[in-house]
């Protein structure tokens, strides 16, 4: 992670992948997604210049999430073990980005706030090509405008990279995108705050 970030393609078995897009278009079939919204709690904000994706927790439901749990739990150690990051728990959600929908060059955190250290994405997609857009696209060198990573959203790839030093964004995609993104949060709990607040 020299450069801050990776992508690995084919990071998760297709099987894995599928069960995931089933339950995220159940899941979106009983209605369980909403707005996304930028900000966390009293500044939550919708604001469809940003983002237009849609959203729904992962709660560790059923066999799959427990499954996808297992495999970033073994991220989780072997990125502390070699990297040091402290990462001590995850917070995840499915985002469907229907057709024309985007999310502007963003930073997952700011420095001190939400405790969110390492941003990691799967892609859940079918039968992804280039002709339907969705890239993501990163700025690892966030004071240059020159675009040098982006990334097709392709069934089982998984993106990671450091919350608060690597803009990104999702280029408006033509079809249905279909992805999973959840960040590691070190443990910010000290006397006067609780982390995650009860
Ligand atoms: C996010 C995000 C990237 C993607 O949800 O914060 O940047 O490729 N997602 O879906
Ligand atoms: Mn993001």
């Amino acid at each position: 992670m020299a450069r801050h970030y990776a992508v690995m393609p084919g990071y998760f078995p297709t099987p894995l992948i599928r069960a995931l897009r089933r339950e995220a278009l159940l899941r979106d079939a009983r209605g369980e997604f909403q707005e996304a919204g930028i900000g966390r709690r009293e500044d939550h904000q919708h604001d469809q210049r940003v983002r237009r994706d849609r959203t729904c927790w992962l709660n560790g439901s059923t066999l799959a999430q427990c499954r996808l749990q297992e495999e970033l739990e073994q991220l989780r150690l072997a990125v502390n073990r070699e990297l040091f990051l402290g990462l001590f728990d995850l917070e995840a959600h499915f985002a469907i980005y229907d057709p024309g929908a985007f999310y502007r060059r963003h930073l997952d955190a700011f420095r001190g706030n939400s405790g969110r250290v390492l941003s990691v994405v799967l892609y859940l997609n079918q039968n992804w090509n280039s002709d339907l857009g969705g890239r993501l696209r990163l700025w690892p060198k966030p004071h240059s405008r020159v675009v040098d990573t982006e990334v097709e959203p392709l069934g089982g790839t998984l993106v990671c990279f450091l919350s608060e030093h690597i803009p990104h964004e999702v280029l408006e995609a033509q079809a249905q995108r279909i992805s999973i993104a959840g960040w590691f949060r070190c443990n910010n709990t000290t006397a006067e705050r609780l982390d995650p607040p009860r």
